[in-house]
């Protein structure tokens, strides 16, 4: 089978960029290294269809030869198999990766008496098993009997990330190292937390196009894991399937908005600046260079409330129409919000307390995050309510500059609020990506 590369550092193609949460837009298929990924139907059109599958260009291979826009024709669905996201690299993959159809998060605790060393081990054992994952061998070839429910599929763009809670740095004697970054998350006046569903001492994010092949990587990862940790939790997500829209777009949430539009894009200057820790100062946290924090919420969608408002109310929540994402305040999906137009009757179009003018970094000194998220539903709950809504997965160089203070905002004021519940949360630091022969969290573990 042929293989579309997305390296791990930018992951974005050009033909899968627009219906991402994480990098939405008309913009050119590079990412931030300049790393440019070619998708097999670009290249058929613009060089020929000879060889066109497998090619990863740098940046002086080909900057001119094409841009994406929104009316390109979907990735076939040949191309959905075969694409890999790369394991090394300057970031870990699953953070600018295109969002996949199949996610997977889980959270361990190391278990009585493993610390540091085994940690270690494990951070190395699992490292292996995901590189090999990722590159689209469909055997585990470590502890256990596979049972070869990913056989037959390619990479299919298998990503998983691998972060550390702050429980963890008691657990293995690093709290030199663990950066204030960490520091627990404030309480917010709606949190209705379960705290057996929160934090962890270690996180993992696991995301494919192919549920087999996601489901396969978290039954590799769970047995390697052995004695030394123990599952605290587990949630399973879902978006949209490669494909499965007439155009690339922007994914849905499960109350049926567009969801993923003004995210940070990687082709913007302050992207990295926003999303990754960078090099330089204090050394006792030099092993984060080139991570992120992820912020995780199961947030729940009180989804039969949310149904009873009429479209355009809903509209007004939000801030955004419906049909396609548009700002109230007129124009299409990539039209800047204009957060001071008011209508004929003098009210702002874009109200005061809708979510997208809430969140916006205008409103909140420059925060921003990206969002990356997974939807979920876990079936009906004894009060008869769909137990749905959305894995908030959002990415950032520091919380304090990111979900902290637009959620403090949104905790204030947000229309939304009275439509969702957050019922679970953790915080986590995420490494940079592994350099070839190292394993993620080397850096740390090693230091
Ligand atoms: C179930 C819960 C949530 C839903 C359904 C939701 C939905 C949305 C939608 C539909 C948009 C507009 C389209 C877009 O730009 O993506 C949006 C924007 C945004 N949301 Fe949320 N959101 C949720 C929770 C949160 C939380 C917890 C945060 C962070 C604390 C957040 C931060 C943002 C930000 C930063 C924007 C972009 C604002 C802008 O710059 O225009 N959202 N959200």
């Amino acid at each position: 089978m042929s293989k579309k590369k997305y390296p791990g550092k930018s992951g974005t193609a050009a033909d899968r960029r627009d219906r991402s949460g994480a990098g939405t837009g008309p913009v050119a298929g590079s990412g931030p290294d300049g790393t440019q990924v070619v998708s097999r139907r670009r290249l058929i059109g613009s060089a020929g269809a000879a060889g066109a599958a497998g090619l990863v260009l740098g940046a002086a291979g080909g900057a001119g030869g094409y841009a994406a826009t929104r009316e390109d024709a979907p990735a076939p669905l040949t191309t959905v198999g075969s694409t890999e996201a790369m394991f090394h690299g300057k970031h870990q993959a699953g953070i600018t990766t295109p969002l996949q159809a199949r996610g997977h998060l889980v959270a361990f605790d190391l278990t009585a008496g493993a610390g540091r060393k085994e940690a270690a081990a494990l951070m190395r054992r699992w490292s292996a098993v995901a590189a090999r994952l990722m590159a689209g061998d469909p055997t585990e070839g470590g502890q256990g009997h596979d049972t070869g429910v990913a056989l037959d599929a390619g990479p299919s763009s298998l990503t998983v990330t691998f972060g550390f809670g702050r429980t963890f740095f008691t657990r293995t004697g690093l709290t030199a190292h663990r950066p204030p970054a960490l520091d627990p998350l404030p309480a917010f006046s709606s949190d209705q937390l379960d705290a057996k569903r929160s934090e962890g001492d270690l996180w993992v994010q696991i995301g494919a196009d192919d549920a087999l092949v996601a489901f396969h990587a978290l039954r590799a990862l769970q047995k390697e894991a052995g004695s030394t940790a123990r599952v605290r939790w587990q949630m399973n997500g879902f978006n949209r399937t490669p494909g499965a829209t007439g155009r690339p777009m922007t994914t849905r949430n499960l109350m049926g908005q567009v969801d993923g539009t003004n995210n940070p894009k990687p082709a913007e200057s302050d992207f990295e600046e926003r999303v990754f820790v960078p090099s330089g100062g204090s050394s006792a946290y030099a092993w984060m260079a080139g991570g992120s924090y992820a912020v995780v919420r199961r947030i729940r969608m009180l989804l039969d409330d949310w149904e009873e408002l009429t479209v355009k109310r809903q509209e007004q929540v939000i801030g955004r129409r419906k049909a396609d994402g548009a700002p109230l305040s007129g124009g299409s999906e990539d039209t800047p919000m204009d957060l001071d137009r008011a209508g004929a009757d003098g009210k702002l179009l874009i109200p005061d307390n809708a979510h997208a003018r809430i969140s916006s970094p205008e409103k909140n000194g420059g925060a921003a995050m990206l969002r990356r998220p997974f939807s979920y539903h876990d079936g009906i709950s004894d009060d008869g309510t769909p137990d749905a809504g959305l894995l908030f997965v959002c990415w950032q160089a520091d919380p304090y500059k990111g979900f902290i203070p637009v959620q403090r905002k949104l905790d204030r004021g947000d229309a939304l609020s009275a439509f969702i519940r957050h019922e679970a949360s953790g915080l986590f630091a995420v490494p940079g990506g592994p350099a070839s022969g190292e394993y993620v969290g080397q850096r740390l573990l090693e230091a």
